[in-house]
């Protein structure tokens, strides 16, 4: 055959692929999450993630020890909390002395130049495990009401050494509100990663496990986005911009690859994928079947990210990942 197009000469050796490759993923493209506790020398174990476990906050220094070692650049911190501290106000997350800004504060002493990622949302603080307010009368999750909670929280956040504040509540307008917010008080360089484009999905299910924070009655659907969308991401996309984010989230990741692509095409800001605990969970449970080789699966996976045009994941798979390209 005379053929004058031949790709598979790009792929004849692994010589030749890696110098026609288009996308690699390093650690500086990875946030790992963390789940802090309260206690000491404390590691409890994640059923539905496997390898991955609470951990109080001395344990929490030294795992970022040993992720910024690996040439990680940034964690995202969650908090488990008991329910003795959980009300219908999230009382506790403004709290200077509280686990969270204690972990924040431990971090950023411990490795100054590692970023500290925080979240914003009243969930893991919330007796009713969302992450607004709940009208009592209603059930209605209150968008103007919880606005200024919100932004106490990144204030709060920001005080402790939070070095980028992530709203992962989808309010409307809370990111102009809290970007005003930090502003005013003198944080303007503290920056906003903004949950952008984040949907009401079913592979959230261990991480509410870990956190204990599954609503306690309903669902999200009236503030996280519908998964039959994409335009509306695009609609989200402009009014973070508009308002003032730093950078643009999607959420989850794999299953959403469309709207990163999407998104990265109509937006200047860079863009994060959020590789949420259910793509994980699914992965490790076929891998310790034997279905999946998980470290491979896990490769290709990151590589998609890139691929779809991410500029950094948030992945549980971050220290296996990094420990890999070592
Ligand atoms: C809550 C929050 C959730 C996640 C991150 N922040 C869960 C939810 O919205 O119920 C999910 C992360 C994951 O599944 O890995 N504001």
């Amino acid at each position: 055959m005379s053929l004058v197009h031949r790709p598979r000469r790009n792929r004849k050796s692994e010589s030749m692929r890696s110098l026609v490759r288009e996308n690699i993923v390093t650690p500086k493209d990875l946030i790992a999450p963390l789940f802090v506790i309260e206690g000491k020398g404390k590691r409890e174990e994640i059923l539905s993630m496997p390898g991955y476990a609470r951990l109080s906050l001395d344990l929490i220094v030294e795992e970022a020890k040993a992720l910024w070692a690996l040439g990680i650049p940034c964690v995202s911190l969650f908090p488990a909390l008991s329910d003795s501290v959980k009300d219908s106000k999230a009382t506790e997350s403004t709290n200077p002395d509280g686990l969270y800004q204690r972990t924040i504060q431990s971090l950023k002493e411990a490795i100054p130049e590692m970023l500290v990622m925080t979240d914003v949302a009243l969930d893991p603080y919330s007796s009713d495990g969302h992450d607004g307010y709940v009208d009592p009368k209603t059930g209605e999750i209150l968008n103007d009401e919880s606005l200024d909670i919100l932004a106490k929280m990144a204030i709060s956040q920001a005080k402790a050494g939070s070095d980028i504040i992530g709203p992962s509540d989808m309010m409307d307008g809370r990111v102009g509100f809290i970007r005003n917010a930090l502003d005013e008080e003198g944080f303007s360089q503290t920056s906003i990663m903004s949950y952008t484009a984040k949907y009401a999905s079913h592979f959230y299910g261990p991480f509410r496990e870990a956190l204990d924070s599954a609503p306690k009655s309903g669902d999200k659907k009236t503030y996280q986005m519908d998964y039959s969308n994409s335009e509306e991401a695009e609609r989200e996309a402009y009014l973070d911009q508009k308002e003032g984010a730093d950078i643009l989230m999607v959420k989850p990741g794999l299953p959403y690859l469309d709207v990163i692509s999407r998104l990265k095409r109509v937006s200047h800001l860079p863009i994060a994928a959020y590789n949420v605990s259910g793509e994980y969970s699914m992965i490790k449970a076929a891998s310790e079947k034997g279905w999946l080789d998980g470290e491979k699966v896990m490769v290709e996976s990151l590589t998609a990210f890139k691929r779809a045009g991410a500029d950094m994941v948030l992945t549980y798979f971050a220290k296996d990942m990094a420990k890999l390209l070592h």
